[in-house]
């Protein structure tokens, strides 16, 4: 028992060496692009979104980004978790013009979106897409903040979340250094992997109105947009983290419950041992 004890410890101890290793030597790596965290009040087990960011970040997609970039998993009567109500939420889905049909004469029709439909994309197909971006396609939004994520489960420190990498993107157009040649066409960018990418620098300083009169600097719509991004891949995030909390109550109740009942089952078998 003893010596399977000892080997159980000594094999965490060499996986967590190696981890701590390998984090070393991986930020040691040099030219890694820095991205810098943020605080986001939506992050840990207690947190929640923001629905003032939230809503400026619709507002920055709506009137900047989805002239490009799609959001199909995503219906507007979702945003009602934003804070609309019924009447803005159709007034929303009204700008958009959704395909429908076939009609009674087995035609496709468009008509003006409502509630229940998804947001439709900027373009008819993929081709089109790649078309209008030179040969670069736009992806898709709603699960684009979750799939730029890299967690380490082992070395926190090098997890690179999703909103802070998009913040660092929106954020990282700068001057290509001396001896870089940025190709037709490209835009070089800090971060983007290869420091050359498709999309032209998509924010300027008051680029948007903020409806709640917030100064829309780049980093404010940046922040406001990743936020808004990291919703639409996890809209049920708040259910999901209470729920967690109410199972890891539960779980601490039923192990103290369990520790008093193994308690009281063996301190009857020991007095009937002889033992104390
Ligand atoms: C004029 C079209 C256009 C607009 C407007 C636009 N984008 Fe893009 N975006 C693109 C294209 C094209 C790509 C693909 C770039 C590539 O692959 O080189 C892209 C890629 C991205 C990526 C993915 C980068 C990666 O890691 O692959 C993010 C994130 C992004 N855009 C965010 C935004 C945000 C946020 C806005 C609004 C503030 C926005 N974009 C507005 C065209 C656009």
């Amino acid at each position: 028992m003893l010596k399977s004890i000892k080997t159980i410890s000594l094999a965490v101890v060499a996986v967590s060496a190696m981890t701590l290793g390998a984090g070393v030597a991986n930020a040691a790596g040099g030219g890694e692009v820095h991205i810098e965290k943020h605080e986001w009040p939506h992050a840990g087990p207690f947190g929640k979104y923001d629905k003032a960011a939230l809503q400026r970040g619709f507002q920055v997609y709506r009137e900047v980004c989805s002239a490009c970039h799609s959001l199909e998993m995503v219906a507007f009567r979702e945003l009602d978790a934003l804070g609309y109500n019924e009447d803005e939420i159709k007034a929303f889905a009204k700008e958009y013009d959704v395909v429908d049909g076939p009609n009674d004469d087995g035609e496709m029709f468009t008509r003006p979106g409502r509630p229940s439909d998804y947001f439709p994309s900027p373009f008819a197909n993929d081709k089109e897409a790649r078309a209008a971006n030179g040969g670069a396609y736009p992806p898709d939004f709603s699960v684009l903040a979750k799939s730029r994520e890299h967690l380490s489960l082992f070395t926190p420190w090098n997890s690179i979340y999703g909103e802070d990498y998009i913040v660092a993107l929106l954020m990282g157009y700068k001057e290509a250094p001396e001896g870089f040649t940025v190709m037709d066409g490209l835009n070089y960018n800090t971060v983007f992997d290869g420091n050359q990418i498709a999309m032209a620098p998509p924010l300027s300083d008051e680029q948007v109105e903020y409806a709640d009169g917030t100064p829309a600097t780049v980093e404010q719509m940046s922040m406001d947009v990743a936020t808004f991004m990291y919703w639409a891949s996890e809209p049920k995030m708040e259910e999901r983290k209470s729920l967690g909390l109410r199972v890891m109550g539960f779980m601490i109740v039923l192990t103290i419950l369990l520790y008093f009942a193994n308690k009281s089952v063996w301190a009857k078998l020991d007095d009937e041992d002889g033992r104390s």
